[in-house]
């Protein structure tokens, strides 16, 4: 009878707007969510008062704080990356999504959701993960899983039946499909779906290309809180405003460009170009940080549940059992994570230059190469001898 419908305003979501009003004959709440996209909402609200669905029914959320502190921060404490090079930026925003939708959907007494991604892709488990997960007894609705509007032509003809504005230059159509957050903006199909295609430069929104980015480098520094960015230059900052500022630092100095094949879950592989500026310096910050704050087996032992966390992410487990499980050891590894990062930036590298913490574990009273009064090189003549004991046995063997 009421349903709530992920909407960003653009071409597919209005057409799904106008096709649930006319399949299910039902109630249409809308939600548009701010995750620092860089779009204006208030086009949507319009849009979708314009298509008949009254204000009261009309949900416009700005979500970028809580995104990137309950989300994307979370996250990279870990130092998530899946297969080796995907920083997950629209994976992780699709939990959020849900979440939000399930409480709009309690509050206005709705019984069914409804989204935009297609049959084929990782969001749809993504996003309907998060609804059962949250509303089990939940009715989702995936209109590019049941339409007959599997053309662009008919997509558009059922557009102009009904009145829903097109973009006139383009007729609405992107280059690409594109999704964005604050972590990232993604482009996928069209002339990318050749993988062996260089990807066009108009591709790329938010970094320059690094051969055009400035001769002279860049410096920052970093200030961390238990694991989670806090300062840039001594500036606090909050979680969006400090990703923003990143994104804008290393956009400048064109870091934070992806091309890359993955596996989806469904299981085809896809080709994505991808952005995460800020997220690239991010990583190389944090994983800096670490390195004299985390003991080497706590070190060791989160670099190898890693790809096992980025992978629930990845697949849309974000409210699942072993993630929270995951959450916490990672979130314990934190509790030291504290101090100074300083990197430099220039043309696509993120450099660390320096690290500090006043809970550092570096000691250079030990490591020094100079003369030192606290470490017995002769100990390790035992440690190396122990060590070699079944080396040696199997050694004699051969
Ligand atoms: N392939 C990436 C992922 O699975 C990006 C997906 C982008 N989504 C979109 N609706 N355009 O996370
Ligand atoms: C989609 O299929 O809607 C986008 C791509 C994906 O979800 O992986």
């Amino acid at each position: 009878k009421k349903v709530v419908l992920a909407y960003s305003g653009g071409l597919d979501t209005s057409v799904i707007l106008k096709w649930l009003q006319e399949t299910y004959g039902c109630e249409v709440v809308t939600f548009t969510a701010d995750l620092g996209q860089g779009e204006e909402l208030e086009p949507a609200r319009r849009k979708a008062e314009m298509l008949g669905i009254k204000p009261e029914n009309i949900y416009v959320d700005d979500l970028r704080e809580e995104f990137v502190r309950d989300f994307v921060f979370p996250m990279f404490r870990a130092n998530a990356v899946y297969e080796g090079e995907y920083l997950l930026g629209t994976s992780i925003a699709r939990p959020l999504i849900a979440k939000r939708q399930i409480e709009i959907a309690r509050e206005t007494g709705a019984d069914a959701v409804c989204h935009g991604a297609t049959g084929k892709g990782n969001d749809q488990v993504r996003f309907e993960l998060g609804y059962y997960a949250l509303e089990p007894g939940i009715k989702v609705i995936a209109p590019w899983r049941e339409w007959d509007l599997n053309s662009r032509t008919k997509l558009l003809d059922f557009a102009e039946k009904h009145q829903i504005p097109i973009a006139k230059d383009n007729r609405g159509e992107a280059p690409f499909s594109v999704d964005a957050n604050l972590l990232h903006i993604s482009a996928e199909g069209k002339v990318l779906e050749d993988p062996w295609e260089t990807a066009p430069e108009y591709v790329h929104t938010r970094t320059t290309a690094p051969e055009d980015a400035p001769d002279q480098p860049t410096r920052v520094t970093i200030d961390f809180e238990r694991g989670d960015p806090v300062a840039i230059d001594g500036q606090k900052l909050s979680p969006a405003d400090l990703l923003a500022k990143l994104n804008q630092l290393a956009g400048d100095n064109g870091i934070g460009r992806l091309d890359i094949v993955e596996n989806r879950f469904v299981g085809m592989k896809s080709r994505g170009v991808y952005e995460t500026p800020g997220g690239t310096i991010l990583l190389a910050a944090h994983r800096a940080m670490e390195s004299i704050t985390l003991d080497r087996e706590a070190a060791h032992l989160k670099d190898e549940l890693m790809p096992r966390y980025a992978k629930l992410i990845y697949n849309g487990f974000w409210w699942a059992p072993e993630r929270e499980m995951l959450q916490a050891l990672i979130d314990k590894s934190q509790e030291h994570v504290t101090g100074q990062v300083r990197l430099k930036l220039y043309k696509g590298n993120v450099i660390v230059e320096g690290r500090r913490s006043p809970e550092s574990l570096y000691s250079q009273e030990h490591v020094t190469f100079e003369e030192d009064t606290v470490y017995d090189q002769r100990d390790a003549e035992g440690f190396i001898k122990l060590n070699a004991l079944r080396l040696r046995l199997s050694g004699r063997q051969k």
